[in-house]
């Protein structure tokens, strides 16, 4: 039987980065003879227009239908009004609670050469190589009350960081075993000295360093990790954080790896699919770019490289994924660039969808790795 897939190209750039994304998984998963059936969606700003909701039930029910999600990116002008109900940034928040992916993990490694790219001191980058786990379907963007609304001294304004036990358990747990598979070190990210729900997330993660006796476990305030994060981001192995903390750092650590164009990730949850692994969505943590939308100059690294998160973590495909990546650093080795990767050498200025078609073309030529 087939696996299932859902396209949710979305809006912006999201067409186009997905599009190419979606011709890597295709090839990839064909030259492996895995059996992958394709389905397409609607979400986001363009759903709003054609059927007047951000996720439209039928996708919803694709998506509770499929082994893994493959997003391009959801959001632009036209919808920008943060007054009105429908937003299309609901496709995503909507989608990440539905299908309880409760675990983000955005990696952010700094290629060699892709290191005059970043605004930030060429030593201080060599060598980058952390994981962020962001907490992804509670806090601050889920808690009840959240709401604008009328007070005796004029408006005024709700929102609730809510967690629990459970909730925090689970995604520590998530990063305790992800660090014990790469350098073993964990920090945990939380205002401990100000939140209660901060105070509780410190607490289970100390307690559960008992367990993981292997895995050495370090506190730090979110303040101060924004400011180590960029001081010395070699230190870091794997971080762990809530929704809100997690969602401000991995935009900040994008600067590490030069561009946003670069960064994939995994939105993960508990329920197995058929292939036996974790369902799954997939998407660069990049937004829609709408200043560039459509001139078919975005980089669709970041997408291709969701692609073979998923192909690693909803399908079970390892190998193949390091293939893919394998592919991406070798197009960067030699020199190739989109726009966004800075000063290309000559001829090697690459629009999105000539980057997506040579990493293909390095993929065909590379045998995948036994594994
Ligand atoms: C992200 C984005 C989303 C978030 C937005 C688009 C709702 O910024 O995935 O990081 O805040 O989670
Ligand atoms: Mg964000």
């Amino acid at each position: 039987m087939a696996y299932k897939v859902l396209v949710l190209r979305g809006d912006g750039i999201g067409p186009e980065v997905a599009g190419e994304a979606l011709q890597v998984v295709r090839m990839v998963a064909r030259r492996s003879a895995v059996d992958v059936e394709f389905k397409e969606g609607v979400a986001g700003g363009h759903a709003i227009d054609q059927f007047g909701t951000p996720l439209p039930d039928d996708v919803l029910k694709l998506a509770q239908e499929s082994d893994a999600i493959l997003l391009g990116a959801v959001g632009g002008p036209k919808w920008d009004n943060p007054n009105a109900d429908k937003r299309p940034e609901q496709a995503l928040l909507g989608l990440r609670k539905a299908l309880g992916l409760f675990a983000n993990v955005r990696p952010v490694k700094t290629l060699r050469e892709l290191i005059p790219a970043s605004p930030l001191k060429p030593d201080l980058l060599n060598g980058v190589d952390l994981v962020v786990v962001r907490e992804l379907t509670g806090g601050l963007y889920y808690g009840k009350p959240s709401e604008k609304r009328q007070g005796k001294d004029g408006r005024e304004a709700v929102d609730t960081c809510f967690y629990s036990e459970q909730e925090i358990t689970r995604v520590l747990r998530f990063a305790f075993e992800l660090a014990r598979n790469r350098r073993r070190k964990l920090t945990s990210v939380d205002k401990a000295n100000v939140l209660s729900t901060s105070r509780l997330w410190r607490e289970i993660a100390s307690e559960l360093a008992k367990e993981y006796k292997d895995v050495t476990l370090d506190h730090q305030l979110v303040d101060s990790m924004a400011m180590h994060l960029v001081r010395r981001p070699r230190d870091f192995d794997v971080i762990v954080t809530e929704n809100m903390f997690g969602d401000i750092l991995t935009d900040e650590a994008s600067v590490l790896a030069g561009s946003m164009g670069m960064l994939p990730s995994a939105s993960l949850g508990e329920d197995i699919n058929s292939a036996g692994f974790r369902v799954g969505l997939y998407e660069p943590i990049h937004g829609s770019a709408p200043d560039i939308a459509g001139r078919d100059e975005a980089n669709p690294l970041a997408a291709i490289l969701s692609g073979a998160m998923l192909l690693e973590h909803s399908l079970g495909m390892r190998a193949e994924a390091e293939l893919i990546e394998r592919a991406v650093e070798s197009v960067i080795h030699e020199g190739y660039r989109t726009r966004d990767l800075g000063a290309a050498p000559q001829g090697k200025l690459l629009g999105c969808k000539a980057m997506g078609r040579l990493v293909r073309e390095r993929i065909e030529a590379l045998e995948p790795e036994a594994g």
